[in-house]
């Protein structure tokens, strides 16, 4: 028994909606060969035909070519957001409009209306889930332990999700196959890094509206999220600091020339903080104390803890917004602190915000498509649990872009293969 989607519903022109949706996700499309490379074979091959794909995502115009390719590929689809703030109703509402997908997902809503959301894309009784942070599975497990008969796996988009889906397994209390998309190189080596880097900085700099250069940018974490972060302020003249709690990646923070200091001490320097750890409780109430006038706090990590906006708002006399986007707190000294997309990850829930480029997501989701068709074809091979994506998909889909980006790349010789493969050659 499946609900009737709102989106359509609830917007007010719902034409004029999934006309802009339909120009977002075409655009989209066009700057996503593997993507666009993957539809065309599943739409000869139909190698989803009799499947359901249940999908929480951030539901804009590049995931709707995962949708898109999904139903493509034969698959009934429905879909939901996975953050309450990062969804394009334009995009869901284009979606929505397919004969073969049902978008839940809504741009603002609250906790109950988000797993209400969730509920709607299980009542479909999907036969793989695709998860960016792990809700649909934990539903599934907590809610509706029925459907795990018929679910033949699943995937996972982020870190946040892979760990709690790998804390889950490590309980034994994960009871089907779950690809960890994020793990695998396509998709960390440049969602995380480039990704994540490009998108945060520019929605920070068109929801602020103020220059990275000369500023003073403490980056929390130095992941591959982190790295990215810090790289790309470093390229536009920022001064970028970091902080960490693993002694390798602070090492490594040291060695490429960043600064690196306890939180405790960066408070009080920072002219932008930006939260990349996955971790809860990195930027507190005692930080709050030190920070310089105009300070601004953004978060970049999944979910929205990274940084204690109840401490904050206890500790203001006064909160207002200043811009949209930006929440303004002032204390009673008169500093004022500036909280941008309410603490959501900020490159996908700052009202401006597009999330990371298409070419970046093409090969993200290039991976999401092809694990889903590898669980349909083959979820019988793979045990309950957390899995790498076989390296042999995550190769061909670097050879499709490399070729639709005109790279060449050498070939080894017989002799070099075989020197490679050698442990007898030596000195
Ligand atoms: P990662 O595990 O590579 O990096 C996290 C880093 O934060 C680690 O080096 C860890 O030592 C450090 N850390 C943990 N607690 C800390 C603390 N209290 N203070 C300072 N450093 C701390 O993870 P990755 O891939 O960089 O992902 C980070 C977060 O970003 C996750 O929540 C992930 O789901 C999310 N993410 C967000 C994206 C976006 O579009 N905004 C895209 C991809 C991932």
């Amino acid at each position: 028994m499946t609900t009737a989607s709102p989106i359509s519903g609830r917007l007010d022109n719902v034409e004029s909606a999934r006309a802009e949706g339909r120009k977002k996700i075409d655009w989209a499309f066009e700057h996503m060969p593997i993507l666009s490379s993957l539809r065309e074979d599943f739409e000869a091959e139909q190698p989803l035909a009799g499947e359901t794909v249940g999908m929480a995502l951030h539901v804009e115009a590049k995931t709707a070519a995962l949708v898109e390719a999904m139903a493509a590929a034969g698959a009934e689809v429905a879909i939901t957001g996975c953050n309450p703030l990062s969804t394009h109703d334009d995009v869901s509402a284009a979606l929505d409009a397919h004969d073969n997908i049902t978008s839940y997902a809504e741009h603002g809503v609250d906790d109950e209306e988000y797993y209400e959301a969730i509920d709607a894309v299980l009542a479909h009784e999907p036969t793989v889930t695709v998860d960016d942070g792990g809700d649909l599975v934990f539903r599934v497990h907590e809610e509706h332990p029925e459907l795990i008969d018929t679910i033949v796996g699943g995937t996972e988009e982020t870190t946040t999700g892979v760990h709690r889906l790998r804390s889950m397994d490590d309980d034994e209390a994960l009871d089907y196959p779950v690809f960890a998309v994020n793990d695998t190189p396509m998709k960390r080596l440049f969602d995380n890094v480039h990704g994540t880097g490009e998108s945060s900085l520019a929605s920070i700099a068109m929801t602020t509206n103020l220059s990275w250069a000369g500023k003073d940018v403490v980056v929390a974490g130095f992941g591959y999220c982190g790295k990215g972060v810090a790289r790309k302020a470093s390229g536009q003249n920022a001064n970028v600091i970091v902080t960490e709690i693993d002694e390798r990646r602070a090492l490594e923070a040291h060695m490429e020339g960043y600064d690196v200091m306890s939180m405790d001490d960066a408070a009080e320097i920072g002219d932008v903080f930006i939260t990349t750890t996955g971790n809860r409780d990195v930027i507190v109430d005692r930080h709050f104390e030190q920070m310089q006038d105009g300070a601004v706090l953004a978060n970049a990590g999944h979910f929205d803890i990274e940084i204690d906006l109840d401490a904050l708002s206890e500790r203001a006399d006064s909160e207002r917004e200043v811009r949209d986007g930006v929440r303004e707190y002032r204390l009673d000294d008169g500093t004022r602190i500036n909280v941008l997309a309410e603490g959501r990850l900020v490159n996908l829930a700052a009202p401006v915000s597009l999330g990371h480029p298409a070419e970046v997501m093409d090969q993200s989701f290039g991976v999401q498509a092809v694990c889903v068709k590898e669980l349909v074809e083959n979820g019988d091979d793979y045990d309950a649990g957390v899995h790498d994506v076989p390296d042999e998909l995550d190769r061909q889909l670097a050879a499709i872009k490399l070729d639709a980006e005109g790279v060449e790349l050498d070939e080894p010789t017989d002799e070099q293969t075989e020197y490679m493969d050698s442990w007898q050659h030596g000195t």
